[in-house]
């Protein structure tokens, strides 16, 4: 044994415990204040030089001091952030978490549970999550599901499974064999890049994923694929993929699902469906029906941490048959052996199920969502954000100045100022409306027009924050081509 200072990174006496703990209560009350106090702060504010240039720091050598560590995110992090956790954030898809998320974080600190599998609670509580899913979902029992980190990656593992399901196992050994390089996907024309960029890390390339068309809600065209997939089958080309979109990116359009599991079943396709914000509206009554079709999928990616309104990150992959996945990921490795009883039971393990081996306790979180909130309060939070973007719409149409871009499917409510240059006009609407900091759209491109695009999503946002949205987008707008209008800041 080495002589010296004990190497431990715990307090070396029951002193400096006690002092860590008053200041751990205290984090913690800050941060219950930062949460109670979020409407009085901007959505968001542009991060000071002075505050990067305070965190630019060589890597530190000795030992800190926590206190000084604290104020130095007070100021220079803690009011930085991009803001989705306030009422005003409606930009992109974002959740805004719960403090009940917050205290759930500490917890899974605290055990600092390593979930890649081992005979532990922790693994237990995800099963629990995979069971309570393949019920919502009207999956079989054999269905399966593990956290990762978001849809990007649960899309990513969907290729992979959809692949090894086609070709067998010996695909992960040999890799594509050149006649497997006429294996094609199809997707819609309004699908998430990410898919995409799951067909360039699956190997397959991007340009063996086909762009199916769009109806004038933002929905796969069923006719289209169908003609496609027969094309390229004529062509001795190997159809094996369609990845439906349930909740688009750009509108929140949902793919005609039933259709898409009978052209599946028809054409022999794998479906996956990236439900990435709006799968968990099985949640809500009234967005349930619009999701009937989502039970046929073979498999599915979505995230809690959208509308489930579980803190960052907890991306969710299912497949209606966990033994698709245990084909695709599961790995033999001595040091990984399972033992009959003891620490190293237990048969599958979820780093059997996907490609983490080292993974968080990501479930606790969404575990405690549900166990304290309830599953019927999400579904509520959702049905709001609902009724908030049909009364945004409904607003934006009453405005003589105001034009909506596309059908409001869900959620997402897409629109714009309008005047002689909407391009210009709408592009430094969004940015003042920043600069302000009372509300946060994001924007996108619809038919080549640039929109504003507000995601209601954040289980804080109400009819204020709605209404301060349209008149700020009013008022710029005005200002920008009525100048002598600008209504006194
Ligand atoms: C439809 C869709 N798919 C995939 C993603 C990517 O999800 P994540 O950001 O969790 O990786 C998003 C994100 O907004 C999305 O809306």
């Amino acid at each position: 044994m080495a002589d010296g200072p004990p190497t431990t990174l715990d307090p070396d006496d029951p002193q400096r415990w006690q002092q860590l703990r008053a200041f751990g209560h205290r984090i913690l009350d800050e941060m219950f204040d930062h949460l109670e106090g979020v409407r009085e702060r901007p959505v968001w504010q542009p991060m000071p030089d002075a505050a990067r240039e305070a965190l630019r720091r060589p890597l530190p050598r000795g030992p800190g001091d926590l206190s000084s560590a604290w104020r130095s995110l007070q100021d220079n992090v803690i009011p930085y952030t991009a803001g989705n956790t306030h009422p005003g954030f409606m930009g992109w898809v974002q959740g805004a978490g719960t403090p009940v998320g917050m205290l759930a974080e500490l917890i899974a600190g605290g055990l600092n549970a390593n979930v890649g599998g081992r005979n532990q609670a922790p693994v237990e509580l995800e099963h629990q999550v995979s069971s309570w899913m393949a019920e919502l979902f009207g999956f079989p029992q054999a269905a399966r599901g593990i956290f990762v980190t978001g849809t990007s990656i649960a899309n990513f593992m969907g290729v992979l499974v959809a692949r090894t399901a086609r070709l067998g196992r010996a695909v992960r050994a040999r890799g594509l064999a050149p006649d497997e390089q006429k294996l094609r996907a199809y997707t819609s024309s309004e699908a998430h890049g990410c898919i995409a960029k799951a067909m360039d890390m699956a190997g397959f390339g991007t340009d063996a994923l086909r762009r199916i068309g769009v109806d004038g809600a933002g929905r796969m065209r069923m006719d289209d694929l169908r003609a496609q997939v027969e094309a390229d089958r004529s062509q001795g080309l190997q159809p094996f993929l369609v990845v439906g979109t349930a909740g688009t990116v750009n509108t929140g359009a949902i793919d005609p699902l039933p259709e898409l599991a009978d052209i599946a079943r028809e054409q022999d396709l794998w479906l996956h469906v990236d439900g990435a914000y709006a799968a968990l509206g099985m949640l809500a009554p009234s967005v349930a029906p619009l999701l009937q079709g989502i039970e046929r999928a073979d498999s599915l990616a979505f995230d809690f941490h959208k509308w489930g309104q579980v803190p960052y990150d907890a991306g969710y992959f299912m497949a209606r048959d966990g033994a698709d996945m245990l084909e695709t990921f599961a790995a033999p490795a001595a040091y990984l052996r399972r033992a009959e009883r003891g620490l190293a039971a237990g048969d599958a393990w979820p780093c059997d199920l996907g490609p983490d081996l080292s993974r968080g306790f990501r479930a606790l979180k969404t575990w405690l969502t549900f166990q304290v909130y309830g599953a019927d309060a999400i579904g509520r939070s959702i049905s709001t954000t609902i009724a908030l973007a049909r009364a945004l719409a409904t607003r934006v149409k009453a405005e003589p100045e105001l034009e909506l871009l596309a059908p409001v499917a869900l959620n997402v409510v897409c629109f714009r100022y309008v005047c002689a240059d909407p391009e210009r006009v709408n592009r430094e609407i969004v940015l003042r409306l920043y600069d302000e900091g009372h509300v946060a759209p994001s924007s996108t491109e619809l038919d080549g027009r640039y929109a504003i695009r507000a995601a209601i999503v954040n289980h804080r946002t109400s009819a204020a924050e709605i209404g301060l949205l349209v008149d700020a987008v009013l008022n710029a707008g005005r200002a920008l081509t009525q100048p002598s209008k600008e209504s006194p800041a």
